[in-house]
């Protein structure tokens, strides 16, 4: 099994490889897999205090969590099958062959044992952290609600979560009101919006990295097929590799794959997640979908933040998806390019849209509303991304604001007047996705 082997990781490559450099050497690649990422903090903003001043209290808090690390999904493991079947007939040839340090560990074989979609071991282990974490920082504010999208692994993180927060008796104690809403098209939900939107389509995203795979995917079947002659490597098969270190990463921990690839490697196929994300759950929808699309749950935001309807709680904790988090950005109009992400590239390497900070496994995007005795006048919004402020450009107004990336609840309430203005299946809606039915 792949996980006895030793790894190459420190061992000096050969002459031949001189202009090689394993992505393990010149980076943490563990930050940079996208949404495939474990759970890691973002990177902070320099500049940005972290600290609210000693005379605010946060009030209230909005929860929104992806769930964990998952496996593959059952879309994405037959890539991994496939390139460990191709592997397998060819041991012969792979006997044979002269690899590098970092491709050794294919002489003993390598298999696979991934499952697909329910959450892995490392998964539970992230949300059971955030858990311990989460009261930690928000002693003094109560819930005694978690809702959950209806999916198997989101269901399980909350679960993780509510262990570690509310102890191991709250699946039994009639205390905790653990609700899931169904993930479907004849639920309105803001977890998953776009499941009742008739005229959202996956493809706008998918069919961004079909193109961007037929640009960057080539080069590295063909740099592998030269180390490996007559196992006959496709791209797909490559995609397989890219996906077996995400998904082995998740499962395990480790990969071996993850050192095969080179640093502008890692970057391309990061940059295949952020345009998928980004087509199918961000900007890169047709019109206004994307930011209608988060619409819902930015509404949630305002009516609770200013208990529109008298009856808001000081804390929610919900637990949804990574496009959930990715609809919200866009509805708010942040981590948006001027330029659209061009699926053929270049990249942008300083592009706003950066999947690997924004919706790791286990992201979490932290609301809080704050008051102050004086460093600010009335209630206040931040946002913590992954344990990181993130700047609330598009309404803050003073210097403070600034300073801290906050702003006033009255200036996030209208400058997100295009969410306040919808409602699932009004005029605007309909434009948009269709006919709204149930
Ligand atoms: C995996 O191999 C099967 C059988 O050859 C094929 O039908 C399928 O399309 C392949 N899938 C991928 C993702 O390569
Ligand atoms: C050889 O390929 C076939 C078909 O893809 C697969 O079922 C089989 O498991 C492979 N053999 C090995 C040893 O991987
Ligand atoms: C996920 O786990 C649940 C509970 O064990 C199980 O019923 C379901 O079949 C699993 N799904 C997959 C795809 O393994
Ligand atoms: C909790 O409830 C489950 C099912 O409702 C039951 O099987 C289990 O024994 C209960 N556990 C405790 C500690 O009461
Ligand atoms: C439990 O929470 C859900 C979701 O917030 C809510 O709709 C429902 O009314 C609550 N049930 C009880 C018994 O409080
Ligand atoms: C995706 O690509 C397919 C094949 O080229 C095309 O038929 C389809 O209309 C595209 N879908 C979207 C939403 O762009
Ligand atoms: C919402 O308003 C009600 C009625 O004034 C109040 O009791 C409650 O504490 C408020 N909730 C929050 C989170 O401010
Ligand atoms: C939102 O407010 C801006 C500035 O006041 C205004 O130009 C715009 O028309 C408003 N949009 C909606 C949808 O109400
Ligand atoms: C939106 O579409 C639904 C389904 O056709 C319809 O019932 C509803 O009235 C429409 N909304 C508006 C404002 O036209």
């Amino acid at each position: 099994m792949w996980f006895t082997l030793t790894l190459s990781a420190g061992l000096s490559t050969s002459v031949a490889l001189a202009s090689f450099s394993p992505v393990s050497e010149t980076s943490n690649v563990f930050d940079r897999l996208g949404n495939l990422s474990p759970y890691h903090r973002a990177p902070p903003i320099p500049g940005l205090k972290t600290t609210l001043p000693g005379d605010c209290s946060v009030d209230q808090v909005m929860l929104m969590q992806r769930h964990g690390s998952r496996w593959p999904l059952a879309s994405e493991l037959p890539f991994i099958q496939n390139l460990t079947y191709k592997l397998g007939n060819a041991s012969d040839v792979i006997q044979k062959a002269r690899l590098p340090p970092n491709m050794a560990f294919l002489k003993d074989g390598y298999v696979t044992e991934l499952g697909h979609d329910n959450l892995t071991a490392p998964g539970r282990k992230e949300l059971f952290t955030h858990g311990v974490n989460f009261l930690l920082e928000y002693p003094h504010l109560h819930t005694d609600t978690i809702l959950a999208g209806a999916q198997d692994r989101v269901i399980e993180s909350a679960q993780w979560f509510g262990l570690a927060y509310f102890g191991r008796y709250f699946h039994n104690t009639s205390a905790i009101n653990f609700t899931t809403i169904p993930e479907d098209s004849n639920t309105v939900s803001w977890i998953t919006p776009m499941d009742t939107c008739a005229l959202w389509d996956y493809d706008y995203g998918n069919n961004a990295t079909v193109t961007w795979g037929t640009v960057y995917l080539p080069p590295i079947t063909k740099r592998l097929n030269k180390l490996l002659p007559d196992v006959g490597l496709t791209d797909y098969d490559t995609h397989g590799a890219l996906y077996a270190c995400a998904y082995d990463l998740a499962a395990y921990g480790v990969s071996p794959w993850c050192d095969v690839f080179t640093s502008k490697e890692i970057e391309d196929f990061e940059y295949e997640l952020d345009l998928l994300m980004n087509g199918a759950f961000g900007y890169g929808l047709p019109g206004e979908m994307g930011p209608l699309l988060g619409s819902l749950y930015v509404n949630k935001l305002v009516g609770r933040f200013t208990n529109a309807t008298g009856d808001a709680s000081p804390l929610y904790l919900e637990f949804g998806h990574d496009t959930t988090i990715d609809m919200v950005l866009t509805a708010l109009g942040l981590a948006k390019d001027r330029v659209p992400l061009p699926v053929k590239g270049p990249i942008n390497p300083s592009r706003e849209w950066r999947t690997s900070s924004q919706v790791p496994f286990a992201a979490k995007m932290v609301w809080e509303r704050f008051t102050c005795s004086k460093s600010f006048e009335g209630p206040q919004i931040r946002l913590l991304l992954n344990d990181v402020t993130y700047p609330l450009s598009t309404c803050s107004k003073t210097r403070k604001d600034e300073s801290y990336g906050t702003c006033s609840l009255g200036a996030f309430v209208s400058v997100n007047n295009f969410s306040t203005s919808i409602q699932w299946g009004d005029a605007t809606w309909n434009a948009t996705c269709g006919p709204a039915t149930l």
